[in-house]
């Protein structure tokens, strides 16, 4: 068989692009430091990701997000900014965690304001489950945490019965001062129309 050497689309500045989506990725490789590393999951426009890494530029951010508009906005974004510790890779959220992050190399996860999928019979298409439950855990470095919120009331409710039943992931309260957390373009948009945000906090056990 003949190789397919051509280059389908020319990576975007600071996007990462596996050279095999095969193997496992190393983050200390791309970003060249050992600095601690987090990942924020369907990061949508980005405007999260590049308020954390302004404000903590001791710390490693990727941001994963399937559609290529958004990843192109949120490499520009951390391009104009000068962040050097942004990554966006343009790929699923599950298998980055089940298949392409090595285990225990990510010291917070971010879901914000994901896809609710309110239709009964597209529960199933919902992250927030066991299969994703264990590839957080499989991700997460011990103390390492998952910090996740949502607008859709069910989803919550949802999301924390997973959790519970789950149990690889301690919950902890999450108080709105505990640390900085900038508020994304969703919830931004959500709370303008008067909707609430709930959150979940859970660590994994050290
Ligand atoms: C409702 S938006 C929220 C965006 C952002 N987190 C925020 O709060 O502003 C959900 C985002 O996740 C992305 N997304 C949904 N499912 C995904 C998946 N399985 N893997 C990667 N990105 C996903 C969507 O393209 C969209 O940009």
């Amino acid at each position: 068989m003949v190789p397919n050497t051509k280059t389908v689309r020319p990576a975007e500045p600071n996007e990462l692009v596996p050279e095999d989506y095969f193997a496992e990725i190393d983050p200390r490789r791309f970003f060249g430091n050992e600095a601690p590393l987090e990942i924020d999951l369907g990061c949508g426009d980005g405007k999260f990701t590049l308020e954390m890494a302004e404000h903590h530029p001791e710390r490693n951010f990727l941001a994963i997000e399937r559609l290529l508009g958004r990843v192109r906005k949120v490499c520009r974004g951390a391009e104009k900014g000068g962040l050097k510790n942004v990554r966006v890779l343009r790929l699923e959220s599950l298998y980055t965690l089940e298949w392409l992050l090595p285990e225990s190399c990510v010291d917070r996860l971010h879901l914000l304001c994901p896809d609710p999928w309110p239709k009964v019979k597209h529960h199933r298409r919902r992250l927030f489950q066991e299969p994703f439950l264990k590839a957080v855990v499989r991700v997460l470095k011990p103390g390492g945490e998952l910090l996740f919120k949502t607008d859709h009331d069910e989803y919550f409710d949802w999301s924390e019965e997973h959790l519970d039943a789950f149990k690889g992931l301690e919950k902890h309260a999450w108080a709105d001062d505990d640390f900085f957390y900038p508020r994304t373009d969703f919830q931004i948009q959500w709370e303008a129309e008067g909707k609430r945000l709930q959150g979940l906090r859970a660590r994994k056990p050290r």
